[in-house]
């Protein structure tokens, strides 16, 4: 494995970078504020290719490696965490299941205009009583003729208040658990969808994050991804790669408040000097670089495992579970470093250590990452 970054990855790096400074921070504060969701940001990125970073250019995307994708997750929550998991979820928990499982005719009607920013999706597996314990999930689908009919809801739907596609989990039997659970392709104009409205949350305002509801929704059933029953698995594994996109989300956000606090850490004077000349601050400072360089590597490490074949769920959750915790630490020590300002609007730190919780959360729990880690080294 390289631990430096190619030249292509450095470019890519460095092109995202400038773009979030011109395009994505003017509007960070702004959107917090409001919850709007940044349409135009999505359109905006796609031009770059961000929408489907990882996807082949066949099917619509900019045909990057895995590292790059993180590198563009990372830049982009670096200034604006709700940009980075809009992008993250259109990615890695859409595209990219299309592209594993999807046939031939779905990869040209969904995954063409998903990867390419066209259209915006959205993973539609959690239920007011199927958080943690995805397979407990309620929505039923019964098949009748050429399509399925589903009925019930789902809540915390990152992108759902803008999404034109929802892959939709939902059980063909609920007798059978886990083994009855089908994913879907929706589209959300589809007749018997609808939607909840804005959610008000901590933090990563602008997600679009709302409530689906199907009523005797009807979905052809060439739009079933791959077979009944294989839902649960594809939810799974799709949820490997989302877990990757995440750890680089926390990466930024830490990064983002990691440079904010250095530079207040420059500028002001206390007692007489500035307050970076102090060994408690620099100290924090330290302790605060070495946490976002090791989740990073971490990060990196799961994408080059994925990049490779085959199952990365420890690594991926090794990643996932530290750099949201790193996340964590940092923003709030960032936080403190700013003292009172710190704690107010007027500074970006107040942001970043509101959205870095939800990375600690969203797509598994950090006890969920425990649990998927204690099973892959007990097997081992
Ligand atoms: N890859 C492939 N298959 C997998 C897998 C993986 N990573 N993980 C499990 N499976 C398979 C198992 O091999 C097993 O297969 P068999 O039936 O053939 O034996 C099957 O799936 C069931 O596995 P488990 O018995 O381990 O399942 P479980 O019910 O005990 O659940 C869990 C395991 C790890 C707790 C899982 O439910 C989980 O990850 N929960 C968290 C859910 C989650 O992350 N939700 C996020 C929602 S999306 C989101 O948050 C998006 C956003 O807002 C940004």
């Amino acid at each position: 494995m390289q631990i430096e970054l190619n030249e292509e990855q450095l470019l890519l790096r460095d092109t995202v970078r400038r773009f979030a400074a011109e395009v994505v921070a003017p509007r960070a504060k702004e959107i917090d504020e409001s919850g709007e969701f940044p349409r135009e940001f999505f359109a905006r990125a796609a031009e770059l290719g961000l929408a489907g970073v990882a996807v082949p250019e066949e099917h619509g995307g900019a045909g990057m490696d895995i590292v790059s994708y993180c590198l563009v997750i990372e830049e982009i929550s670096r200034v604006c965490a709700s940009s980075g998991v809009i992008l993250s979820v259109n990615n890695s928990l859409v595209c990219d299941p299309i592209l594993a499982y999807g046939t031939a005719e779905q990869k040209r009607e969904f995954l063409v205009p998903l990867a390419s920013g066209e259209k915006i999706g959205c993973f539609a597996l959690t239920e007011p009583g199927a958080g943690s314990d995805a397979a407990a999930l309620r929505t039923t689908a019964r098949r009748d003729g050429d399509d399925y009919v589903l009925d019930g809801s789902k809540v915390f739907i990152t992108n759902g208040l803008a999404a034109d596609v929802a892959i939709v989990f939902a059980s063909v039997d609920l007798s059978r658990g886990h083994k009855g659970i089908t994913a879907f392709l929706v589209p959300t104009d589809s007749p018997g969808l609808s939607r909840g409205g804005h959610q008000y949350k901590l933090g990563v305002q602008a997600s679009g994050t709302t409530e689906l509801y199907f009523e005797s929704l009807r979905v052809p059933a060439r739009f079933r991804l791959g077979d009944e029953g294989q839902g649960f698995r594809i939810a799974m594994a799709t949820l490997d790669g989302g877990r990757i996109g995440i750890a680089a989300q926390a990466v930024g956000i830490a990064q983002g408040a990691f440079e904010e606090a250095r530079k207040y850490a420059r500028e002001r004077q206390q007692f007489g000097q500035a307050i970076s000349e102090f060994q408690t601050i620099q100290f924090y400072l330290a302790d605060m670089a070495v946490e976002i360089d090791a989740a990073r590597l971490l990060t990196w490490r799961a994408a080059w495992k994925k990049q490779q074949g085959g199952r990365y769920s420890l690594e991926a959750a090794q990643a996932k579970l530290f750099a949201s915790e790193a996340a964590q630490h940092v923003t709030n020590q960032a936080l403190q470093i700013h003292g009172g300002y710190g704690y107010t609007r007027e500074y970006n730190v107040e942001r970043f250590f509101r959205d870095a919780r939800i990375t600690e959360i969203y797509e598994g729990t950090s006890e969920i990452q425990k649990l998927v880690i204690a099973d892959q080294i007990l097997r081992a």
